[in-house]
């Protein structure tokens, strides 16, 4: 049918047509057709339910599940079926195929159901499924970085804090240190899925549907945890959203920062890592360039999470209750911050899985920029010296040091004495690279057998991790 001439669902009050520029800006099928499975399967369990309350006779429910099956399928081969339909959106469509398919028993299907909470539940049913895909792809994510640590378990790289040299790190230390985000992020989405899973149908427009519906058994039809306790709250809420978007905007702050990290450290100026031809692309002017352009674009589209974000708290704020409009504006944001929270994490995950470490260089930095200067004040705090005076006479070594153009462990016993007048010759030691891990064998720290330790716990979980999301019902 012709859009100028499609009859809305709702167009029996009204009797003028709707102005062109008003149905553009009003239909939503642009971009909720990505929805048709989750509303077909609403309908499937809608049509279950208004069976078992007495609305449907048993071969009108047989007509409506085999047409509501056959559209599934076709949904399936062609996502794209829905567009070009002029119909108003993805509800408005899937019902229209059906009474194409199923004649007047598919008018019938809507009995009792709003879109207000028909909506409300197929979002929630297609967060549900995103949140669990983006769930396994940030465990493959934590994977190649645990990877990635475990190629280079024995480097060093120079810690930095204000970005200044500070104290040597172990590579693996800073690999674990954005695993352990990730898990985090993992986490937070686990628990928006906890709090999403619960059955808004029945809810009817705003006041609960007037059939005898088993919302219980609706729920557990759809795999939700439960029904919804509050009609108005469940065709209003949208909090699912809120909290799901916030998860991939942390996400987005973890990716960047990791991307930010590795964009410096394949930089010329510290050179410590070299990221694959795969993952980078030249300059149309300058041939001996290789940019980190897949570390930049993940820095730059974790911006969008961000703004996504905020779209929606901003969407919802003044919202009366219940449903509005408005809150069509959720699924845009949804849906980018979906797809770009996928493709940045993906995208991450095959940049660490081909990057190797110049582990020379990068432990050569560690043992620049006096980043052992701390250990020359512990030394002497083991020998009796209060930390504020030991870090006070290892200010003063780091200056001469400076002075003279050399690290620390290079200056003699004697210069060291003249600032240090309790330094023995065992000091050297203590200056060591070695010695500066070797000191933070404590649980989180840099020390080699704390972080073998870590690394063999995180290789423990993720293997742990993998069965868990695979025993998760999609
Ligand atoms: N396309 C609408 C949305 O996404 C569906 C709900 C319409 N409800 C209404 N009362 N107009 O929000």
């Amino acid at each position: 049918m012709a859009e100028a001439t499609k009859q809305a669902l709702w167009g029996g009050r009204f009797e003028g047509s709707s102005d062109p520029l008003f149905r553009e800006f009003n239909d939503s099928l642009g971009f909720d057709h990505r929805l048709a499975i989750e509303d077909i399967a609403g309908s499937i369990a809608w049509a279950k339910a208004i069976h078992r309350a007495g609305v449907l006779a048993d071969d009108e429910l047989a007509v409506l599940l085999a047409a509501l099956a056959r559209l599934a399928v076709e949904c399936q081969a062609d996502p794209r079926a829905p567009l070009g339909s002029g119909e108003e959106d993805i509800h408005s469509w899937v019902e229209s195929r059906l009474v194409a398919r199923a004649g007047a028993v598919g008018k019938k299907l809507h009995t009792g159901r709003s879109r207000n909470d028909q909506v409300a539940t197929d979002l929630r049913l297609w967060t549900r499924g995103a949140i669990d895909r983006r769930r396994e792809e940030l465990t493959r994510l934590r994977c190649s970085l645990v990877a990635l640590a475990g190629r280079h378990r024995e480097a060093v790289i120079p810690g930095y804090t204000h970005l200044q040299r500070a104290q040597p790190v172990l590579f693996a230390h800073w690999c674990l240190a954005y695993e352990s985000m990730f898990a985090r992020d993992d986490g937070r989405l686990a628990d928006a899925r906890v709090r999403l899973n619960r059955c808004p149908l029945g809810s009817g427009a705003l006041a609960g549907t007037a059939y005898p519906i088993d919302r219980a058994v609706l729920a557990a039809d759809l795999g939700f945890d439960g029904p919804t306790d509050n009609s108005l709250d469940a065709v209003s809420d949208r909090d699912f959203v809120i909290e799901t978007i916030g998860a991939l905007a942390v996400v987005g702050v973890h990716l960047s920062r990791l991307a930010e990290d590795m964009i410096l450290y394949c930089s010329q100026e510290f050179g410590f890592v070299e990221l694959s031809d795969a993952v980078s692309s030249g300059s149309s002017l300058m041939p001996q360039k290789k940019n980190p352009d897949s570390l930049e674009l993940i820095r730059g589209k974790c911006g969008r999470l961000a703004g996504a974000h905020v779209a929606m708290l901003t969407a919802v704020k003044g919202l009366p209750l219940a449903y509005n409009k408005d809150m069509q504006e959720d699924k845009e944001p949804l849906f980018d911050a979906m797809q770009t929270a996928s493709l940045c994490v993906r995208m991450a995950a095959v940049v660490l899985d081909h990057a190797t470490l110049r582990a020379e260089r990068s432990e050569r930095a560690a043992l620049g920029g006096y980043a052992n200067a701390t250990e020359l004040a512990d030394y002497l705090v083991r020998l009796g010296v209060p930390f504020r005076e030991s870090h006070d006479m290892a200010g003063r070594a780091v200056r001469h040091a400076i002075g003279s153009g050399k690290p620390l462990e290079a200056l003699s016993i004697e210069e060291l004495r003249s600032f240090c007048p309790l330094a023995g010759p065992d000091v050297f030691e203590s200056l060591s690279l070695e010695s500066c891990l070797a000191r933070r064998e404590i649980l989180g720290g840099t020390g080699r057998e704390s972080v073998g330790r870590a690394l063999d716990e995180a290789v423990r979980r993720l293997g742990l991790d993998r069965v868990r999301s695979s025993d998760a019902p999609v």
